[in-house]
Order: structure tokens, then sequence, then C-alpha cells
């Protein structure tokens, strides 16, 4: 098993990583010393395979469990979900001791760690993430939060959980879709800090998607990501700087989310065709050479890069990237490569840049 400490300022706290680890979590739970009384918060399909040795481990380690199961699904990620899961809480009548354990993907992640935040003005809670995007990227950090109507994540709290509780084993049962719009985050992190990742998954991506890696290999591969995760965030906890840099990829794949109404396309696929616009953008400004650029897009093709991005307009796109706050007298912010393993942050991009970049997208796939 592995184990990641993160500190950011006013918290600290450890991430464990390995497989068959999840009826560690009652044990794991004790030693962070929390109150007798838990909400065990899950979606319909996590729960189906994971609540009961969730609730099993818990209860054996002394805990009063509270399971508390909804719909799923980013549809259920705004304040009427929120609102649902602390209905539960306060007819149960969970004082300050009470704590919340979140378990499955982002969504349940984000909505529980901001019921955590919120209810009697924060109480603690535990992540134990079951995507790869959880694992990876959304349990680690403190961001929780949920969805307004009128824009995503718009709603939330930096609320830094107890523990992260990451059992790999989790992952085998992943929708393939869901693991390649995952592996777009692991990609990317090899591609903004590690070249040695990004080699590795050069020789068995395919193996990785498919969930053949063995377990051993598999929970190397998540480890590295939260390490990297890890040290990006206790840099920097509230993104002044450094932390950007998670963003590669992303003011383009936040676009077209917003531009498609968030329908069209998972959010990894979205980053996938961001970080390729991003390429094309870095090629143009010459942070990075054509071999790099041209590495980079080999191994996302392989991801699956997904087609029908001609059919959106692309100046409807760059308009979304123009409500990106990191806008500054009117030209963008990029992340760009430097070469693979390593990125920079470019101020001052031209608009028509920023175009070229979404048509070389739109043309090429
Ligand atoms: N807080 C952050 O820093 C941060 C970072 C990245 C993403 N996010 C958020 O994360 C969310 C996306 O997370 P996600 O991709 O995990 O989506 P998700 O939570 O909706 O999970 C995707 C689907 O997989 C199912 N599922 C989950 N685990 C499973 C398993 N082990 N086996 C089988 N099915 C399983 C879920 O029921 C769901 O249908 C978005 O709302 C996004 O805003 C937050
Ligand atoms: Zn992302």
């Amino acid at each position: 098993m592995h184990r990641i400490d993160l500190a950011v300022e006013g918290a600290a706290y450890p991430i464990f990583v390995g497989h068959d680890i999840l009826g560690e979590l009652g044990s794991r739970c004790s030693e962070q010393g929390l109150g007798r009384q838990v909400a065990l918060v899950s979606d319909e399909a996590v729960a189906a395979r994971y609540l009961e040795p969730a609730t099993a481990s818990l209860r054996a380690a002394g805990f009063q469990v509270l399971e508390v199961v909804y719909a799923g699904g980013e549809g259920m990620k705004n304040l009427a979900g929120a609102e649902g899961i602390l209905a539960k809480m306060i007819e149960a009548e969970f004082d300050r001791s009470a704590w919340i354990t979140a378990l499955g993907g982002g969504v349940v992640g984000d909505m529980a760690g901001f019921v955590a935040a919120t209810y009697l003005r924060g109480i603690p809670y535990v992540q134990v993430p079951t995507t790869i995007v959880a694992q990876v990227d959304s349990s680690i950090g403190g961001k929780t939060g949920v969805n307004h109507a009128l824009g995503k994540n718009l709603i939330g709290a930096f609320h830094q959980p107890r523990l992260v509780l990451v059992d790999t084993d989790a992952l085998r049962s992943l929708p393939g879709r869901e693991a390649v719009a995952g592996m777009a985050e692991v990609v990317k992190h090899a591609l903004i800090r590690d070249e040695e990742l990004f080699s590795f998954l050069e020789d068995r991506l395919e193996e990785v998607v498919a969930m053949q890696l063995d377990a051993e290999t598999l929970d190397w591969l998540i480890a590295r990501n939260v390490e990297i995760k890890a040290a990006v965030v206790s840099a920097d906890e509230r993104e002044g700087g450094l932390r950007a840099i998670l963003n590669y990829g992303h003011t383009i794949g936040h676009a077209i989310e917003a531009a498609t109404d968030y329908g069209r396309y998972k959010h990894g696929e979205a980053v996938i065709l961001g970080l390729i616009g991003a390429g094309e953008i870095a090629r143009r400004e010459g942070t990075w050479t054509e071999e790099e650029r041209r590495r980079q897009d080999a191994l996302l093709e392989r991801l699956g890069v997904p087609g029908g991005l001609a059919e959106v307009g692309a100046e409807q796109i760059l308009a979304r990237t123009k409500t990106d706050k990191k806008r500054v007298n009117g030209r963008s912010r990029f992340i760009l490569g430097k070469r693979v393993g390593e990125v920079e942050i470019v101020e001052g991009i031209e608009d028509e840049v920023v175009l070229s970049g979404i048509e070389y997208v739109q043309q090429r796939y």
C-alpha cells in the first residue's frame, strides 16, 4: 500500500492507495479520531457494488452508519441534491461530532464534501473515491461544490477531507467511457509533471484503459498521480499560481463543455480536445516543438479523440474561453507545453491564435 501525506495551511491528511483496502475503512477512520455518527453518501451504481462492504467496515469499527443513497449523475449535483442529504442528517439528529464518508465518483465527492463544509458550519469528511477522475483528481485538494442552472461548480467551498482511502479494485468495474475520460487527467498529469509516467503510458495505455494492469502496477499508477496532484495542491492550495498548471487543456476543454451544454462530451473527453488545441497553440507560440506536440497527440489518439467538434461553431467555443477569469486586457492566459513533462503559464495569447487551436482540432478529428 502507498501512503501520501498532503499538508496545506490548517490541514494535513493521509491518502492511502492500495487494492483490497476498502475493508480497512473503519479502522482508518478510527485512527483519525472521528465521532460515532457517520453519513455514508453514495450513488445507486456505486452503492450496488460497494455500499455493503463499506458499511460493514465502519460498523465493525464501532461507527453508527446512516446510509444515504441517491440517484447520482451530474444532474443531481446541485443545491436540491445537497439539501436532500442535509435533510437526512437533520432528521437523524446528527450533531457537530458527526461526519460524512463520500463513496463514489467526483459527483458524490463534490456534493458530499459540500454538505460536510456546510452542515452546522462544517463537519469532517472522508473521501472514498471510486472513479479514476475521483481517485487522481477530485478527492484530493479540498475543492467541494455543486452546480447551478447557470453554470458548473459555481457554488462551493474549500474544505479538506480528513482522510482519503483509494481502493484501486473499484476501478475494475468502471465503464469503458468513464475509464477513458479519467485517463485524460492522468495523461494531463504526465504532460505537466512527469515524462517517465508519460513513457509508461506510451508503453501500456491500452492495458490501463481495459483495466488489465496487475494490482501492484495499478496501485503504483494511481499513487503516482495522487503524488502529482498532492504536490501541486500543497504548493498552492487556492490556485494563486502553480495550481493553475492542473488546468492544462482545460481552458478550451471547459469552453467546449459549455458550448455544448455539458451534454455531448464527458469532462475528460472535452479535456482531450482541449489538450490537442493547446498543443497547437504551443506550437504556434513556439513554446514547444512539432515533435513534442506529435508525441502528445499520438498518445491522445490512442486514448480516443471524440469526433464531431466541427459541428460546434469555433467562434462560439472561443467566446466561451473568454468567460475564463484568467483573461487580462482582452487577451488569454494559457498553460502551454514546454516539453513532455513540463508546462509554462503564458500570458497574452491573441484570440486569433486561440481560434486556430480550436479549428485545428475541428479539422483534424
Ligand atoms: N473537486 C475537484 O477538484 C474536482 C476535480 C475534477 C472533477 N470534479 C468533478 O467530478 C465530477 C466528475 O466525476 P466522475 O467522472 O467521477 O463522475 P461520476 O461521479 O458521475 O461517476 C461517473 C459514473 O460512474 C459510476 N461509477 C462510479 N464509480 C464506479 C465504479 N467503481 N464502478 C462502476 N461505476 C462507477 C457513477 O455511478 C457514475 O454513473 C464532476 O462533477 C466534476 O466537476 C471535481
Ligand atoms: Zn479536469
